[in-house]
């Protein structure tokens, strides 16, 4: 057996090993199939913990030259897609190394002197969600855009505000479309929370204990950018906290897109008919050549689930782990890749088709018509004129009654028989039963009045074009 274990992984780990591992094993414990997309923040992780073992005297200069050398190689390699992944040695980590010595010899050696794959692998994994949660940024700008886009005109669009799916009280399109803004708003917010926690260092912790080589792991953050240390060793190779708070905030954001997908499905029915989506993000039927079917919103509510069900196993996935570090950890990169993915191309194509929405404004406030939205309102009027507010409730109800006794709307009824309602109804009641007078009135911090829904179109807007430029 030659005296470099890493090139004989394949028949043994080392010395120790008496026969090699079985074919069945090989497969099952391999993570390189997956964990290869990890490659560029390994290299990174790498080239930083070489600098500073050169810097502090660990390894030689012409070590560090010899590592950056290979390193550059390999990440050629790999880009063009002639590096050669194998399976028997294990995880991108090994694979890599392997070439390392390969190209280098003795210097990719010593690379990994101090360190440990526990503390490389949670290095990489942060690193690398910390590339993609600053890819995830804009997506969420963008789908806050183009809901502001769609909403900008319609703050006087009368629909259906609902309660139990029942017609409530008239809203603006706009304003129900900013809804969605402000849960979009907070997922940025969340995501940012996250990054702090996922911009930590592990490495320097090596297998669990720490290490007695004089590392300078500050100086090593500062390289990788990160913005602390992993105080305490154990913790740093065992923490995937990191992991289940941004699948946690990938299933909260995965379900206000279902929210909305769910709605734009409903909108575009022929029941309610509020909406036309872009031919392009509809598909046809087989067998029925009248449909237009929204698949893209099905689909979206339908891979919500995949996200969700990704938190649910890491959360499993950490909840039997004594420390530190666990085989287990191994399983915390698919669900974490999967999210991430699916995640962006949900928010990518989203933004997109709400940007194809066309409205149709006539039937949103036909719809609004039916259903009596403005008895609120009339009780409110009636308040206004010194009834308590529950004796007010009760004689709109009473109006409600005739109203649907003869199938008109409380703003159609005669006002002779409006009157009857209450004594305290007067001949200038029918104006408040109008959509747009209800909505007009609704003019609290929050609510649906078209000045108010300016005023949180404008607000967004500048968030959004501050932290662009931040
Ligand atoms: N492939 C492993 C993982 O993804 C790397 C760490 C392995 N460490 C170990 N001691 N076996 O977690």
């Amino acid at each position: 057996m030659s005296s470099d274990p890493l090139a004989n992984k394949a028949q043994a780990w080392s010395a120790l090993f008496s026969e090699p591992m079985s074919e069945l094993v090989k497969r099952y414990t391999a993570s390189v199939g997956f964990d290869q997309r990890l490659w560029r923040a390994d290299i990174e992780g790498s080239l930083a913990h070489a600098e500073m073992l050169a810097a502090q005297g660990i390894i030689g200069e012409q070590d560090l030259a010899d590592i950056r050398r290979g390193m550059a190689q390999i990440g050629q390699e790999i880009e063009s897609g002639r590096f050669e992944w194998k399976l028997e040695l294990e995880d991108v980590h090994l694979n890599i190394e392997a070439r390392l010595t390969a190209l280098v010899g003795d210097a990719g050696k010593r690379l990994h002197t101090g360190r440990s794959r526990n503390d490389q692998v949670a290095t990489d994994v942060r690193l690398w969600l910390r590339g993609e949660i600053d890819r995830l940024q804009p997506l969420l700008a963008d789908m806050q855009r183009a809901l502001l886009d769609v909403a900008e005109p319609h703050a006087e669009t009368v629909m259906p505000g609902f309660t139990h799916l029942q017609v409530a009280q008239p809203v603006s399109f706009a304003h129900h479309l900013l809804a969605y803004v402000e849960m979009f708003a907070r997922d940025a917010e969340r995501l940012a929370d996250v990054r702090k926690r996922v911009n930590r260092l592990p490495l320097g912790a090596a297998a669990l204990a720490g290490t007695s080589y004089a590392l300078d792991r500050a100086r090593v953050a500062r390289t990788l950018g990160f913005e602390g240390l992993c105080e305490n060793s154990l913790d740093a190779v065992s923490d995937r906290d990191f992991a289940l708070e941004f699948s946690a905030f990938a299933s909260i954001c995965m379900v206000h897109v279902s929210r909305l997908a769910e709605e734009i499905v409903l909108w575009k029915s022929q029941n309610f008919d509020f909406i036309d989506l872009a031919d392009r993000y509809c598909t046809g039927s087989s067998i029925m050549p009248q449909k237009r079917n929204p698949d893209v919103a099905e689909l979206a509510r339908g891979k919500t689930g995949r996200v969700v069900g990704h938190l649910m196993a890491l959360l499993t996935l950490m909840k039997g782990q004594p420390l530190a570090y666990n085989k287990d950890n191994q399983e915390d990169k698919e669900p974490l890749f999967d999210a991430v993915d699916t995640l962006s191309d949900t928010l990518r194509i989203m933004a997109e088709m709400v940007g194809g929405i066309t409205v149709k404004a006539d039937a949103m406030e036909r719809a609004a018509r039916r259903g009596y939205a403005t008895a609120t309102d009339l009780a409110d009027y009636l308040v206004k004129k010194g009834l308590p507010f529950r004796d007010a409730h009760e004689a709109v109800a009473h109006a409600v009654k005739l109203a649907l006794a003869r199938g008109v709307d409380l703003a159609e009824l005669p006002l002779a028989e409006l009157k009857a309602a209450h004594p305290l109804i007067g001949d200038d009641a029918p104006q408040v039963l109008t959509l747009h007078g209800s909505m007009k009135a609704r003019t609290v911090v929050g609510g649906t009045a078209p000045e108010q829904v300016r005023a949180r179109i404008a607000a967004h807007r500048a968030r959004l074009a501050a932290s662009a430029a931040a």
